[in-house]
């Protein structure tokens, strides 16, 4: 991927910096992301990753759902060269309704950058975004974007993150000048002025900025290193990313202290991203990309090691192991095959269905990572088939796309028709339109008296009777696991206590 000659496998690593951007929709993810790739020559032309009302992303027929919304549904990677390091950029989806997707995704990346609109400050989505970050201890860079229009106080909004995210700010640029005249930023750390046009020293804006930085400096935490690596303080930067202002600044910064790839925990041991051995998470699958070939990539991103075209794998769920042939590597627009890959890198391998979210890959070593976890979902519909005769044909798409992460999938242990399981309704949309577009299946859904499902574990035989006792509202998920499907949180609470021996699980462990 690099012209760079091979060097060790600590300097590779080290260079790695792979983040997605968090924000509500309409901070200016999707034109930053542009002017990021750009920044890093990754594509010449502005306008490739728009999500809206355009051109882009025809790949296959069911993303004209997301055009059509102006949403953004697949979370996808870019990779790109900046400062000498290779970025590997995760994209989120913006809306809420895809949010398992994005949990999935925030488990693959080192860092964050939190992207504030400058008028608006901290919005819903930012903020449960946040919350995600944190449980995992993600360092946050903070980008306030959109200072070239009215804006809110910088002071205000250091304010504003800090007492409402609970999250120390240091200002690492300061804007120069404010709404249309606003110019560029003043680096804090490195002292240095970046404005678009040259500014005579009584210019009012240099003389507000000297005000304001004497103010930050006695008011304001300091960057921190350790702080931020731990994920309790965030860099603060200004700018706009119409106007591209600022995002270099956010570039070089995380070239100058990253985070490089970060040790991830496994059952058995933490494994930290420098060791020799080759291991790998598979984080996302993603179906039917080109309609032409039902080709199937799983996402696995790199925690230790190298990965090299052709390597042997062992995959550890099944204990089989497998060749990878043809790892890829993802651009704004296009895939190639990658040669090698460190951790940090994301690699799309492709296969047949063999590789689902959670699952690890290895050289040889029997390890098994933690942390992406399967939320229980908000809610249950039935699927309605039109035409019987294709009952087997629904059954198996529908386990594709739930091995997808489109949907859950239940499967009741009455034998009725499956129930599928969402966190938000664009979700159904998605999987009615998919099903149609590519496997010729037509369903509607129908309402069940479900609200709740909860994945069941205790002693086998507690579970066999309990399961007898409630067959009708109990179910299969896609790996066969038990789940209990409740009309209400009150009737939950009641079968709880009447089941003392039995847990009741709303998020499960995958992989
Ligand atoms: P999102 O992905 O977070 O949803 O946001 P997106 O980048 O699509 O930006 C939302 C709107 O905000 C867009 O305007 C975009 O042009 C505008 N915007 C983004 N960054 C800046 C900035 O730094 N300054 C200003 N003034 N505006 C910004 P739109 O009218 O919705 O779309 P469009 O017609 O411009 O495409």
């Amino acid at each position: 991927m690099s012209d760079a000659p091979v060097t060790d496998l600590s300097t590779e690593i080290a260079r790695r910096r792979t983040f997605a951007i968090i924000s509500h929709p309409d901070a200016g993810k999707t034109t930053l992301t542009e002017r990021i790739l750009r920044a890093g020559g990754a594509i010449q032309l502005a306008g490739n990753v728009r999500a809206k009302g355009e051109r882009r992303r025809t790949r296959s027929d069911w993303m004209s759902i997301e055009r059509d919304r102006g949403i953004s549904v697949v979370s996808s990677v870019m990779t790109f060269e900046y400062g000498g390091c290779i970025f590997n950029l995760l994209d989120t989806p913006g809306h809420e309704d895809f949010s398992e997707d994005t949990y999935r995704t925030l488990t693959a990346v080192d860092s964050a950058v939190m992207v504030i609109d400058a008028a608006k400050g901290i919005e819903d989505r930012t903020r449960k975004l946040f919350e995600i970050c944190r449980l995992r201890d993600i360092p946050i860079v903070t980008f306030i974007n959109k200072m070239d229009r009215e804006a809110q106080d910088p002071f205000a909004l250091l304010d504003e993150i800090a007492s409402s995210l609970a999250l120390d700010t240091a200002p690492a640029t300061w804007p120069v000048g404010r709404a249309a005249k606003f110019v560029g930023t003043y680096d804090i750390l490195s002292k240095k002025l970046h404005t678009q046009e040259e500014l005579a020293p009584t210019d009012p804006r240099m003389e507000q900025l000297a005000e304001e930085l004497e103010l930050a400096e006695g008011a304001l935490p300091e960057f921190d290193r350790e702080s931020f690596d731990a994920g309790h303080l965030t860099p603060v930067f200004f700018g706009s990313a119409m106007k591209e202002i600022g995002v270099t600044d956010l570039l070089d910064a995380l070239v100058a202290f990253g985070p490089s790839p970060r040790s991830q925990v496994a059952e058995t041991r933490t494994v930290k991203a420098d060791e020799p051995g080759m291991t790998a998470l598979v984080f996302k699958i993603q179906a039917n990309m080109d309609p032409n070939h039902r080709d199937r990539i799983a996402f696995a991103r790199i925690c230790s090691g190298k990965l090299e075209r052709g390597m042997r794998l062992r995959h550890t769920r099944t204990g089989k192991s497998f060749a990878v042939h043809t790892p890829q590597f993802f651009f704004a627009r296009d895939r190639q095959l990658a040669e090698e890959a460190f951790a940090g890198d994301v690699v799309g391998i492709p296969n047949h269905g063999t590789l689902r979210i959670g699952d690890t890959l290895t050289e040889n070593e029997d390890l098994k990572f933690t942390g992406v976890p399967h939320f229980a979902p908000e809610i249950l519909r039935r699927v309605r088939l039109d035409d019987a005769m294709k009952a087997k044909k629904l059954k198996q798409a529908l386990t594709q796309l739930a091995e997808e992460g489109v949907v859950q999938l239940f499967k009741p242990q009455d034998g009725a028709q499956p129930i599928v399981g969402v966190v938000g309704t664009l979700q159904l949309d998605v999987l009615q339109a998919r099903l149609k577009a590519e496997y010729g299946v037509a369903i509607g859904f129908d309402n069940t008296p479900f609200s709740l499902a909860r994945w069941v574990t205790g002693p086998r035989e507690k579970i066999e009777t309990f399961a007898q006792v409630n067959r009708s509202a109990m179910a299969d998920d896609l790996d066969d696991d038990p789940v209990f499907l409740a009309t209400s949180s009150f009737m939950m609470r009641r079968t709880q206590e009447q089941n003392p021996d039995i847990s009741f699980h709303d998020i499960k462990q995958i992989g």
